[in-house]
């Protein structure tokens, strides 16, 4: 069984990028997979920059013939501190628009600024800018050729726009109209402006995002910091030489991760180079908007089974439910509202609901809190519908995210796709193991650090370690549970650990009937 969204995301994009991703998988242990971190690693390679900025700038000279001396000091004459920092420095920088670029491909090619998400999409474009203007101001500061062609470059564009009376390109006519002035402005935007603006535009970005994970996994820091450390060592940074307004630098190593843009104006022109710039920021802000349209489903209340205790609020990653006063006249104090315009439809919701279980007699079975195309009654029927065939099956559940159950479903496999496997409340793990006869059940759901609902894979961790309300009940017995992180696309490898799964389980079964033969007896006789 498939929810209706089942597999309507993942499309042939989302299936090759994870295709991609596997061996990475495979090297990084899953977890720490650099492609599951890209918008953390955005903000460590931003805090490394960030240090080893500071660090330059304590030598740094800003005037006109300080500032290029200031930096070869640092270059030659500290190499071995200064030297090795201005690397960092910039391949840091370099580091972070990879992983931006990266950031920004893969959220769109899984799905995820649609719907509900627009809002962290479109609050990721300005960042864009922002990084760049951090890159551009970056490459003036060493006045070298380099700067020369960035600043004179920069200065034709700002000039094309009709904003400012006084062109921008008189100040580098000549060396006597560079004023020292001019450096402590950028570096003041490069230092203080700018930093400012991105720590508040990535907080206006993850808004909406609960318990966003702004930093990437300890061993993925350290081994970026180090790979990035062993770069600078190797092939350190080198400054061209010093600007000189009255000749036209020959050659240039440009850095075309930041400075892309000044080769194509120079091919085409600066109007050009706007309408590029301008024009896909604009289709990129679009894209949420763009056909096809998703409006998934909400989740719903059912007043009668809220009993207001807040689970639910708590643990929905989008924030999309709040905590109010009681409108019906049950005895307790709050309720849960849910806010469509936040909801992305993942279900994390029911799985924290205490009233989402099976075992109630109610039929139909409601809870507290339910998906429309997926209730509680129709996961309770999903688990009894195979149920006469139960004994000695496993039971798998997956998501719709994750890889795909119903290719391993067998005469002793029955599976059940979710709209994510955070939706599962624990009482129907327990349920499905006492109630049906199940003799395991299996919870297949999407690599560590990649849930498509961001936390499902944490909740249901913690669930059954009974870290986190609802807890899995102590009398369910672990060992006939299997819980498999990995990727859509990786179904084989789902199918080898179900294999291995079954045939643990027959062995379970085979000591249980040995150490209690008359409970195996009338295991038979039932039979
Ligand atoms: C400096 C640049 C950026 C940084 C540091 C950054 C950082 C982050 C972080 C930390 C997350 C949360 C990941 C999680 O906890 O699941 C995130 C999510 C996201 N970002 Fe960015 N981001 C940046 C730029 C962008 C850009 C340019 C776009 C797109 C235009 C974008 C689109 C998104 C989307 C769609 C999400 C997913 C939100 C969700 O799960 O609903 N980001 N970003
Ligand atoms: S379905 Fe997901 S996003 Fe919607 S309210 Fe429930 S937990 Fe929040
Ligand atoms: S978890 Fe269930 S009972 Fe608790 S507030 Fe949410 S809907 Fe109500």
């Amino acid at each position: 069984m498939t929810t209706p969204q089942a597999h309507a995301l993942p499309g042939s994009a989302r299936r090759l990028l994870a295709r991609l991703e596997m061996p990475l998988s495979r090297a990084f242990d899953g977890v720490h997979n650099p492609m599951h971190h890209l918008g953390a690693l955005t903000i460590f390679f931003f805090y490394v920059a960030l240090v080893t900025g500071i660090y330059l700038f304590i030598f740094y000279r800003t005037s006109l013939e300080g500032a290029w001396e200031s930096v070869e000091y640092l270059t030659h004459e500290q190499w071995y501190a200064g030297g090795i920092l201005r690397s960092l420095h910039r391949y840091a920088s370099d580091a972070a628009v990879i992983t931006l670029g990266l950031h920004i491909v893969r959220e769109m090619i899984r799905s995820r600024h649609k719907g509900p998400r627009w809002f962290s999409w479109l609050t990721g474009v300005p960042l864009i800018w922002i990084v760049l203007w951090f890159g551009i101001s970056g490459y003036w500061m060493v006045w070298d050729e380099l700067a020369q062609y960035v600043a004179v470059g920069s200065a034709r564009l700002m000039d094309w726009l009709p904003i400012f009376t006084d062109p921008m390109s008189r100040n580098f006519i000549s060396n006597e109209a560079v004023s020292s002035r001019l450096f402590t402005l950028i570096a003041f935007i490069h230092l203080v402006g700018l930093p400012i603006i991105a720590v508040l535009a990535i907080w206006f970005h993850l808004l909406r995002v609960r318990r966003p994970r702004i930093n990437p996994t300890r061993k993925l820091m350290l081994g970026s910091l180090v790979a990035l450390l062993v770069l600078s060592v190797l092939v350190p940074v080198y400054s061209h030489p010093p600007a000189d307004l009255d000749r036209v630098p020959l050659s240039l190593d440009i850095d075309w991760f930041y400075l892309a843009i000044f080769p194509l104006m120079s091919l085409t022109s600066e109007g050009f180079v706007w309408l590029v710039a301008g024009g896909g920021t604009l289709v990129l802000a679009a894209l949420p908007w763009l056909p096809p349209a998703k409006k998934p489903p909400v989740a719903e209340v059912h007043l009668p089974d809220c009993t207001g205790c807040g689970f639910c609020a708590e643990d929905c990653p989008y924030g999309a439910i709040d905590m109010v006063e009681r409108s019906d006249e049950r005895n307790f104090k709050l309720e849960a509202k849910v806010n469509p315009d936040l909801c992305v439809s993942c279900g994390i919701c029911t799985g924290s609901c205490p009233s989402s279980s099976p075992f109630r007699q109610r039929r139909p079975l409601t809870t507290g809190i339910e998906m429309p195309h997926f209730t509680m009654e129709d996961f309770r029927l999903q688990i009894d519908v195979a149920a006469d065939k139960a004994r000695g099956a496993v039971l798998v559940f997956g998501c719709d995210h994750g890889p795909r159950v119903e290719r391993v479903a067998g005469p002793k496999t029955h599976t059940v796709s979710l709209p994510c496997v955070g939706m599962i409340p624990p009482a129907g793990i327990d349920y499905a193991m006492r109630s049906t006869g199940y003799s395991g059940v299996a919870i297949a759901g999407c690599e560590g650090c990649d849930c498509h609902h961001r936390l499902g894979d944490d909740f249901t961790r913690q669930r059954i370690e009974r870290e986190r309300q609802p807890g899995l009940r102590k009398r369910v017995p672990r060992e006939r549970l299997l819980t498999v992180w990995m990727k859509t696309g990786d179904e084989t490898r789902l199918d080898q650990k179900l294999t291995e799964f079954g045939k643990h389980l027959a062995d379970l079964s085979g000591e249980e009937e040995q150490t209690d033969p008359q409970e195996s007896g009338r295991r038979e006789e039932v039979q």
